[in-house]
């Protein structure tokens, strides 16, 4: 029920960081994890040279986030994939091939399919869920379940962060199993990974209001793009993906880097443009090249939004406005960015009059081809 709330996206932003902390929690114990429903791939682990993560939409997008952490802390090369592009070409796996699935239903037809595939040609597959006893899980040798709560809303919000946190679980234990991670190494992502609920419980709560107000002025905006860079440009993927699917606007999101590569031809006076920005304390940031992208798009006229660390002085100058996300490390940032790009796409679906939780021509969960 929506117990209040105006929509249930409303209702299950509000929950993304209960969603975080619910996927955490039991499984990390004095600086390793406890997740008992791996052990039937346990012996597989020290194995595998090479995983690929299978999904559809949003939960791809989450995949995506999956690659970064699952490649730097545990060193396997990862391959995230569209499940109805991988089924349907000539995939090479092996049974040291580790197939994750990412569904938030369990019953999307495209994923399940891809799963189905990669079982018969010996790869090894994990299913991560939100619905339990889904079909997808069934399918698989073993199960780690987002523990996100039930999703209403067509689009996906909280199942999303859910997903994110699964992969980082599960990248920590492939960092283990290979010696990559000890207790006192794993300890401080721990500890940003167990620090993001209250984290991004205050990101909503600060930026809610001002974000709706940036939404209405919106309202007849035609095109809207996103950039990020590294872990935010699955942030930008997803940002455009809700405005297109609630809003009805046309969207892209676009990797920073790729901006001279052609999509800064689209830029044109007046042209909102959304910014993830990377912190600039971590080391190698990338933070001084997208704030760059941003004084390039703002010279041709565009309106930048950027959501930026506290305490980042440089977009102050740069864009014209600036929506701030609290410090974290550089792989947890994007699980506070995503929050506020959700709103957006939620209240500009609203200021059009739109029903936010049925969008036309979109289903909970695909389960056809
Ligand atoms: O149930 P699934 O996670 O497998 O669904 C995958 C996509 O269909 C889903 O994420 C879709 O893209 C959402 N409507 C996006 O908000």
């Amino acid at each position: 029920e929506k117990g209040g709330w105006p929509s249930f996206m409303k209702k299950e932003i509000s929950e993304e960081p209960e969603a975080i902390a619910n996927t955490l929690r039991g499984r990390l114990v004095d600086g390793r994890t406890v997740i008992p429903e791996l052990e039937p791939l346990e012996p597989v682990f020290a194995d595998i040279d090479r995983v690929v993560v299978l999904a559809c939409g949003t939960a791809y997008y989450a995949g995506m986030l999956g690659k970064y952490a699952i490649e730097a802390w545990a060193r396997i090369p990862v391959d995230v994939e569209l499940s109805h592009e991988f089924r349907y070409r000539e995939p090479v796996l092996s049974e040291r091939t580790l197939v994750v699935s990412v569904s938030q239903s369990g019953e999307t037809m495209d994923t399940l399919m891809a799963v189905k595939y990669a079982s018969a040609a010996g790869a090894r597959t994990l299913s991560i869920c939100n619905v339990q006893g889904a079909t997808i899980p069934r399918e698989s040798d073993a199960i780690l379940y987002t523990h996100a709560g039930p999703e209403v809303a067509v689009a996906s919000t909280k199942a999303f962060v859910a997903q994110a946190t699964a992969l980082y679980l599960l990248a920590l234990k492939l960092g283990e199993s290979r010696g990559l991670l000890t207790p006192e190494s794993a300890q401080p992502l721990i500890d940003e990974l167990t620090s993001l609920p209250e984290k991004l419980q205050s990101v909503i709560a600060d930026s809610s209001e001002r974000i709706a107000e940036l939404a209405q002025w919106s309202a007849d905006t035609q095109s809207v793009l996103f950039l990020g860079r590294n872990v935010g440009y699955p942030i930008a993927l997803e940002g455009a993906l809700k405005l297109k699917e609630l809003a009805y606007i046309h969207a892209e999101g676009f990797a920073a880097g790729e901006l001279k590569h052609g999509p800064i031809a689209l830029i044109e006076p007046g042209q909102l443009v959304f910014v993830v920005v990377p912190s600039p304390r971590h080391t190698g940031s990338l933070h001084p090249k997208v704030v760059s992208n941003i004084q390039e798009i703002r010279a041709r006229g565009a309106r930048v939004i950027a959501i930026a660390e506290l305490g980042d002085a440089a977009v102050v100058s740069s864009a014209d406005e600036v929506i701030r996300i609290p410090l974290a490390g550089p792989m947890f940032e994007p699980l506070l960015a995503v929050a506020p790009l959700h709103v957006f796409g939620m209240e500009l679906a609203a200021a059009k009059g739109l029903d936010v939780d049925q969008p036309r021509n979109l289903a909970k969960s695909v389960t056809v081809e």
